[in-house]
């Protein structure tokens, strides 16, 4: 027992000397380029939905809207309400799981989800691969890439394709990035106000949830760890896969990646700014209210964790073709 709390004392003391639970996002991600480029053309081609009104990017627009729609819940086939708030795609392969509650271990599973879903793109897998062995380019594409037009082949390319949906270079993974480099004048790299509001996330426990590569992705927690937030049944939290009382609106840690960007905020998409968002995560989750002071100063660390947006959809699909 003595030896459990000695530990327990020398990880909390390497925590507040100096030790980042934050990482930078990696400049760049090892992926297919062949590959991720197909997948680009399939992310946002409506044929992919039954009534070919639907792609991928309908929902995760990655040109305006930081991989989100900005709607409260998602409209998919037919203009059939979702359940649910998109969370971006961006920095998705950093997530441990995929989905709100964690279903999907990786993107190639993540894929199927919204593809068969009926109130998404509702398709089953013949249909996909007859629709596309029509279509020249893709004939010609995947027979190059991968020999045949399979299903299986489309979740790869997809997958491949996230893979480069990162957005590194925030202000605040320069300050890390020089930290990590052993240079001195970081502090300069962020305002008084950031560099306090990023020491009061960590000094009130926000950081206990939000850290890692994604300031968050890489565990499940309860919203309403100290005063209870309503559940409803239609969720998609973990006790829809467990089933047990206590896995009641317990869901993957969001990612505060680019969170200024990605609103409305929270499962139900009920939360509209940022500020509220703060509010109601330290009041469900660390049991008090911030002062207004506090709040300015989290906000405006939040806002340093907005990045560039990814090479891979900033250069012409026709500059890739050789
Ligand atoms: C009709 C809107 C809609 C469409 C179309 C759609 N998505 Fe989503 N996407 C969502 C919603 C809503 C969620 C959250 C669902 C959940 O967690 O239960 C989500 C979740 C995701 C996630 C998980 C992100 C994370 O951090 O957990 C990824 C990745 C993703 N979608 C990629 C895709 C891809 C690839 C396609 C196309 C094959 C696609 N989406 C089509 C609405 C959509
Ligand atoms: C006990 C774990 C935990 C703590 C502590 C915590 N959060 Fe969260 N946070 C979560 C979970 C879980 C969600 C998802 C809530 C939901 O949508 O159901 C979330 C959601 C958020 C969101 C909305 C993200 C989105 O995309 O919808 C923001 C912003 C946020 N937290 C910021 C903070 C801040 C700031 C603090 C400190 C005041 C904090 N959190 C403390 C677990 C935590």
């Amino acid at each position: 027992m003595r030896l459990k709390i000695l530990i327990f004392v020398l990880l909390l003391s390497f925590f507040s000397y100096g030790f980042e639970p934050i990482k930078p996002i990696p400049l760049s991600v090892p992926y297919n380029k062949e590959k991720a480029e197909l997948g680009k053309l399939l992310f946002h081609d409506p044929i992919l939905s039954r009534d070919k009104t639907v792609s991928c990017a309908s929902c995760h627009d990655l040109y305006t809207k930081w991989g989100t729609d900005h709607r409260n819940v998602s409209i998919g086939v037919e203009g059939k309400k979702g359940n649910v708030n998109a969370p971006s795609v961006y920095n998705s392969y950093f997530n441990f799981r995929l989905f709100w509650n964690g279903r999907a271990k990786n993107l190639k599973e993540q894929a199927k989800g919204p593809l068969h879903n009926p109130v998404e793109m509702d398709m089953d897998k013949k249909t996909i691969e007859k629709r596309l062995k029509k279509i020249p380019v893709y004939k010609q594409l995947f027979k190059r890439i991968y020999g045949d037009i399979r299903y299986e082949y489309v979740l790869d390319a997809i997958a491949e394709f996230e893979k480069a949906l990162i957005t590194p270079n925030s202000k605040f993974d320069k300050y890390l990035r020089c930290k990590e480099e052993g240079n001195k004048d970081c502090k300069k790299i962020l305002t008084k106000k950031e560099l306090e509001g990023y020491i009061t996330f960590k000094k009130i426990g926000c950081i206990s949830c939000h850290n890692g590569i994604n300031v968050g992705g890489n565990s499940f927690q309860k919203l309403g760890v100290i005063f209870p937030y309503r559940w409803k049944p239609y969720y998609p939290d973990r006790y829809q896969i467990t089933h047990k009382e206590e896995d009641k609106n317990v869901y993957r840690v969001p990612s505060l990646r680019n969170i200024e960007c990605t609103y409305p905020y929270f499962h139900d998409g009920s939360v509209k700014t940022l500020r509220e968002a703060l509010k109601k995560m330290s009041y469900h989750n660390l049991g008090f209210e911030l002062s207004d002071e506090e709040i300015d100063k989290i906000e405006a660390f939040l806002k340093t964790l907005t990045g560039k947006l990814p090479e891979i959809i900033r250069k012409d699909y026709e500059n890739t073709k050789k």
